[in-house]
């Protein structure tokens, strides 16, 4: 029987990372080579990847080919404790110098590994508010994708466990017919432990001025205060759930769903027709050894879900995107279409830290101060999946539209955006579309800042005194191109962390924000919170500033937005269905299809993307969806 193909192309030392129960079929198959012609090519076995490829295969029929350039990693590929992944799963690219935070690079967190980004990331399992989506429709031809549009997808892409009793005394709150109710085995649930200390901060911003408290925020209310789920899977030790589990590994055998692991597509190929180009067929090299180019053909689609960072690259190298980057990487423009590449964002942050000098017991700092206490939630983790181990994830988020956290400054802040050109932030030389493109987002943010629905500035914890601030809805935006000494190699990716001087202002207010929180709050007061850094010697908000850009980050690894889905007069890449314009048979199901950032962590989207585009695509080709 032939069994779902891992072909390795006679890599068969790789094999010693593969799931122990398709060792054999892989062994048999080792020296078997691809097909030359499938219905589907996907590009990229990540989140989104994935998603499409199981949906796709689904019927038993169309037959679809998975390239990935990481290999399968099973739960014990993930270094305890817990679930930590390794360095191998992760891609090493690094930012260009970030001249606002003081010419510091940052590296550019991303999976490389079936599962992508939910294979190694913080397994926060939070969506965004309603608000974030509708903002999507706001563009011409993205009708389908407000809340409405894409709450189904988000509802089948997961299945949600309850929390236990014990955790439902404690107070973590939910509403499964309003949010959840899907069967797809990515699993999203609540650990079986919460620290006491996670009560009292809780208790500390509920009975704050402008902060709401959510029963559930997955149903379109993601704003104010509430919990977040975990991806994890009670029913395996609370172990890590991700895409290249629930849409691979567990996925029953299928002759149609072949995966290529450890390989590189380097290239979509195109026949051109009544002038449009037309994918036809892809250009892969082995990741390792013998790096012999060949091409596989696609029947009906070349789907890219190679994630924002390497989807406008492949695009770029294609022949698709900014005329200049490409003549300057030696590359023969196809489509001239300066959008791909741009308009990348991510949510940037700052890292405060504080410590409850009389703590309630336990606390999180048990853990590494205290050896005995440790020792027994190990115990409590291998006997029994329960304990602080279970509970590695933080389990509830403050996410607070501007007007909650600016209060008085709200107007200022209000008038500076008004008072902004479109232009006056971005690069020189960008072009007329991206400007105009831009314009239409400043238009649709200046709303959303001053929405009460709207989040702006995210805080989390879980009974731990410390001051992540994470600006959900940044102005500023940035790039990734061909390096032209080098287009294979990695690209040139820079932030322009901080180039709208609004971001930097924000994140000040959200920093003292949190310091002033920690200082004046009454529940608090008997934790005896300090702050530790910045510290109380940097007082004014210029001190905060000079903090801010000696040790802010310019990531969570969530890189989004750089093939937009908006009109190609705006600098769009892709059309409401995901197509690449100028293009036929190319579509892109992946982050970078997003135009503005939505605020939340963004591995729920890419699942909901997934979901929606295999539907999009069975739709066009006249199957059922
Ligand atoms: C460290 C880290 C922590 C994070 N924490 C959270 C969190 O707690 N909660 C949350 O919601 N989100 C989190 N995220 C973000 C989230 O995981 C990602 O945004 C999301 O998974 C991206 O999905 P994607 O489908 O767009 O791309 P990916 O999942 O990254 O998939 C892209 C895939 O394409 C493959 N690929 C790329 N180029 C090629 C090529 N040329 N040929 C073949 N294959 C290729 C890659 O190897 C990868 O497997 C985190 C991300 C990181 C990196
Ligand atoms: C990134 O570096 C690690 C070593 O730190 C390595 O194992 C891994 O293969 C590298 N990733 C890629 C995509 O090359
Ligand atoms: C950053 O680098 C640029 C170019 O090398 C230089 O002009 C600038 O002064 C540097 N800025 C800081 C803060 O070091
Ligand atoms: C959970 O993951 C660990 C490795 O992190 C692995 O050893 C263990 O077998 C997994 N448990 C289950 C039930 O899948
Ligand atoms: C490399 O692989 C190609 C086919 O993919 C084969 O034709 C060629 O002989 C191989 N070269 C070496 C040195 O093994
Ligand atoms: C934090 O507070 C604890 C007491 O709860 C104390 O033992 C510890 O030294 C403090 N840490 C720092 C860095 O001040
Ligand atoms: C360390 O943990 C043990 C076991 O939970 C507990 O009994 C003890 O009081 C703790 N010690 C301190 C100093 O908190
Ligand atoms: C595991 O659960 C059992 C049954 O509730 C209990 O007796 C045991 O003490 C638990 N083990 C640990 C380490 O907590
Ligand atoms: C807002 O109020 C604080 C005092 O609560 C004051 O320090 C600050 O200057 C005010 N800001 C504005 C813009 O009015």
């Amino acid at each position: 029987m032939a069994h779902k193909i891992l072909l390795t192309l006679g890599l068969l030392s790789a094999t010693h990372a593969l799931p122990s129960r398709w060792r054999n079929a892989v062994v048999q198959r080792g020296a078997a080579d691809v097909t030359k012609e499938y219905d589907y090519i996907v590009v990229g076995a990540g989140t989104a990847g994935a998603t499409v490829a199981d949906r796709l295969t689904e019927d038993g029929i169309k037959t679809v080919l998975v390239v990935e350039y990481g290999t399968v990693a099973e739960d014990d590929s993930f270094m305890p404790p817990w679930n930590i992944p390794a360095p191998q799963f992760f891609y090493n690219l690094t930012s260009v110098p970030q001249p606002e935070t003081n010419n510091r690079t940052f590296s550019v967190a991303n999976g490389c590994v079936v599962g992508g980004g939910t294979a190694v990331n913080g397994q926060l399992f939070n969506r965004g508010s309603k608000h974030d989506y509708d903002n999507w429709a706001r563009f011409e031809g993205n009708e389908g994708w407000n809340w409405d549009g894409v709450l189904p997808y988000f509802k089948k892409s997961l299945t949600f466990n309850k929390p236990t009793p014990e955790m439902e005394e404690f107070g973590i709150t939910y509403d499964v017919e309003a949010a959840y109710g899907g069967k797809t085995p990515i699993y999203a649930s609540y650990p079986p432990f919460q620290y006491p200390g996670q009560k009292i901060q809780w208790q500390a911003f509920a009975e704050k001025e402008g902060v709401v408290v959510q029963k559930e925020h997955a149903d379109g209310h993601a704003y104010g205060l509430f919990w977040i789920p975990t991806a994890m899977d009670p029913a395996r030790a609370y172990n890590r759930s991700f895409s290249g589990q629930g849409h691979w590994i567990y996925v029953p055998p299928r002759e149609n769903y072949h995966l290529l692991t450890d390989h590189r597509v380097i290239k979509v190929n195109f026949k051109r027709r009544q002038g449009i180009q037309e994918a036809e067929s892809v250009t892969i090299i082995p990741r390792f050894g013998n790096s012999t180019a060949f091409t596989v053909k696609a029947k009906q689609e070349i789907i890219l879900s190679a994630a924002a960072t390497r989807t406008p690259m492949l695009l770029q190298l294609s022949g698709i995107g900014p005329k200049k980057v490409l003549e300057a990487a030696g590359i023969k423009p196809l489509v001239d279409m300066p959008g791909v590449g741009w308009n990348l964002q991510d949510h940037s942050f700052s890292f405060s830290t504080f410590n409850f000098t009389t703590d309630v017991w336990p606390n999180p700092a048990q853990l590494t101060n205290n050896a005995t206490f440790r020792a027994e939630a190990i115990a409590q983790y291998q006997q029994n999946n329960t304990g602080p181990y279970a509970a590695y994830v933080v389990a509830s988020g403050l996410f607070l539209p501007a007007p909650a956290f600016l209060q008085n400054f709200t107007q200022q802040f209000v008038k500076e955006l008004l008072a902004q050109h479109p232009a006056g932030y971005l690069p020189t030389d960008l072009p007329r579309e991206l400007v105009a493109g831009y314009a239409k987002q400043m238009e649709i943010l200046l709303e959303s800042f001053k929405s009460k629905t709207s989040a702006i500035f995210e805080h989390l914890f879980s009974g731990s005194a410390r001051g992540t601030a994470i600006l959900v809805k940044p102005f500023s935006r940035g790039f990734i191109k061909l390096n032209p000494a080098d287009p294979l190699g990695e690209p040139i990716f820079d932030y322009r962390l901080l180039s709208n001087p609004i971001d930097l202002k924000l994140h000040i207010r959200m920093a003292q924000y949190l310091r002033e929180h920690y200082a004046t709050s009454p529940t608090l007061k008997p934790l005896s919170p300090v702050e530790l850094d910045p510290g109380p010697s940097a007082k004014t908000d210029k001190d905060v500033e000079d903090w801010l850009r000696a040790k802010m980050f310019a990531s969570n690894g969530h890189s989004c937005g750089t093939a937009a889905m908006m009109p190609r007069e705006l600098g769009g890449v892709v059309d409401g269905e995901l197509r690449v314009y100028g293009t036929k048979r190319l579509s892109v199901a992946d982050l970078s299809i997003v135009p503005l950032i939505p605020g939340s962590h963004t591995m729920t989207t890419a699942y909901a993307i997934g979901e929606k585009a295999a539907d999009l695509i069975k739709a066009r080709a006249g199957l059922g969806v």
